[in-house]
């Protein structure tokens, strides 16, 4: 064995990495209000913890000057510090505190879509405003100009970045702005207010609107009482006040109004611990899946009251994935172990993601589909008598009752009992090795 001085491996973090957590990270360029509003939610609990404020999240879009604006007036950063903070590229202070992020990317979403991009801040009892400015353009321009040299990270964010203070500010209240200028993306829906609006009404952590949705009272006493981190926040977009768009009447894709009766309070519990919170509304007729474009339809996950992935996310959950869509409904999703990927698409995998979903299966998924499907089988069943006590005066009668014994229907009804058969046989017969036996013994019948 040699010994020497040692020489520390080289190690360089090059520029490229800038444009996968910028432009590479987010498909849908709507994700940008998300990341803004995680961050401005995050800093209002930080105020609270040390007394209640009147907090509010602003978002301006103005598409004519091309220009979006986010701002809140949580605890902002201290001048000492603000510079530090927002040099940091994929670490954060707010690491094992609770708060809902933690890699220290997110507030770099906004740079893919604008030309320049300034973070504003102040902490309260100081006079001096931070400012960081991001130009953007420039970016993109060393990303696709073949010439550039290769820089590291560190010097691509020297060239692209300006820090500067200004000490004269009114002391008091504290903010944090961002004002994302020359603003474009696909078909531009970053500016396009319904589409926001919708978005934001599914995604972020708003209040119901109890005029319109009366169990909204029951379930935020509920899950404050549950959960750690269960608030809701005044997010006003160009003027307006938002909320999230439940209601006890919704419309089903068949004919008509369905209502929600009840809220079914929920607690997912494994190994002896809880690990989630929700709720699901009863419906009334529960016969057909909720209009798109009506309520948020599917039973959704939410972490730190912000919505995880989409309606989808869980329709594996249910004995057929449309299924989901006949519920509204909400898993609060509250441990450790059970954390949003970086995509906040899904859960970074692990035994316990497993364990989730499967506890949402069992517990939800799976009778909700058997009622599901036992409502149809009813309703279809009234009709049918409807239908045979008229054709009473028929004389095709015998002919019209076979036929409807054995309509597409009827029989598809009949497939869906034997695969919902063989698929319980299947879980609670894991192991027995005469699982194979039994099952082809089904399948003859
Ligand atoms: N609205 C805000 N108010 C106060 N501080 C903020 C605000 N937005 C960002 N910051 C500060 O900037 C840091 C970086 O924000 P960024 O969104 O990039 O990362 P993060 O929130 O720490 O983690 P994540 O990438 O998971 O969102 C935050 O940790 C926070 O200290
Ligand atoms: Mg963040």
């Amino acid at each position: 064995m040699r010994h020497g001085l040692k020489k520390s491996p080289s190690f360089k973090a090059g520029m490229y990495l800038l444009e996968t957590l910028t432009s590479g990270m987010y498909n849908e360029p709507l994700s940008i209000y998300r990341e803004y509003i995680q961050n401005s939610v995050d800093s209002i609990d930080l105020k609270n913890t040390k007394g209640k404020s009147k907090h509010k999240i602003e978002i301006t879009l103005d598409p004519f000057n091309k220009c979006i604006t986010i701002s809140d007036n949580g605890i902002g950063l201290p001048s000492e510090i603000a510079e530090k903070i927002l040099s940091n590229i994929g670490s954060s202070e707010k690491k094992n505190t609770g708060l809902r992020g933690f890699r220290g990317i997110g507030r770099l979403g906004g740079l893919a879509f604008s030309k320049n991009a300034t973070f504003y801040t102040k902490a309260a009892e100081e006079k001096v405003e931070s400012i960081q400015e991001w130009d953007c353009e420039k970016l993109r321009q060393y990303m696709s100009d073949p010439d550039t040299p290769q820089m590291s990270l560190k010097q691509l964010f020297r060239r692209i970045t300006n820090f500067s203070q200004q000490n004269n500010k009114p002391k008091y209240g504290s903010y944090f702005k961002v004002i994302l200028n020359g603003v474009s993306s696909f078909r531009n829906y970053v500016f396009d207010i319904d589409r926001v609006r919708n978005y934001l009404s599914e995604v972020a952590p708003l209040p119901f609107n109890t005029d319109s949705f009366s169990y909204g009272d029951e379930i935020d006493s509920y899950l404050q009482a549950k959960l750690r981190r269960y608030s809701n926040y005044e997010v006003i977009l160009n003027g307006d006040k938002l909320f999230k768009r439940y209601r006890d009447n919704i419309r089903p894709t068949k004919k008509g109004f369905d209502y929600i009766d009840n809220v079914k309070l929920l607690e997912l519990v494994v190994d002896d611990a809880s690990i989630a919170y929700g709720w699901y509304g009863e419906r009334r007729d529960l016969l057909g899946a909720i209009s798109k474009g009506d309520v948020p339809s599917g039973l959704r996950v939410r972490v730190g009251n912000i919505l995880l992935g989409d309606a989808h996310l869980l329709d594996g959950c249910f004995r057929e994935d449309r299924f989901n869509s006949y519920l509204i409904g909400e898993i609060h999703v509250e441990h450790p172990e059970l954390i949003p990927n970086s995509r906040r698409d899904d859960f970074v995998d692990n035994e316990l993601k497993t364990r989730l979903y499967d506890a949402i299966e069992q517990e939800i998924g799976l009778p909700l589909s058997k009622e599901i499907r036992y409502r149809s089988r009813t309703k279809s069943k009234q009709g049918n008598l409807s239908k045979s006590s008229s054709a009473i005066v028929n004389v095709n009668q015998p002919k019209l009752v076979h036929e409807e014994l054995h309509s597409p229907e009827m029989i598809k009804e009949e497939e869906h009992k034997a695969i919902d058969i063989v698929k319980e046989v299947n879980q609670n017969c894991k192991g027995c090795p005469r699982l194979s036996k039994i099952l082809s013994l089904i399948s003859e019948k």
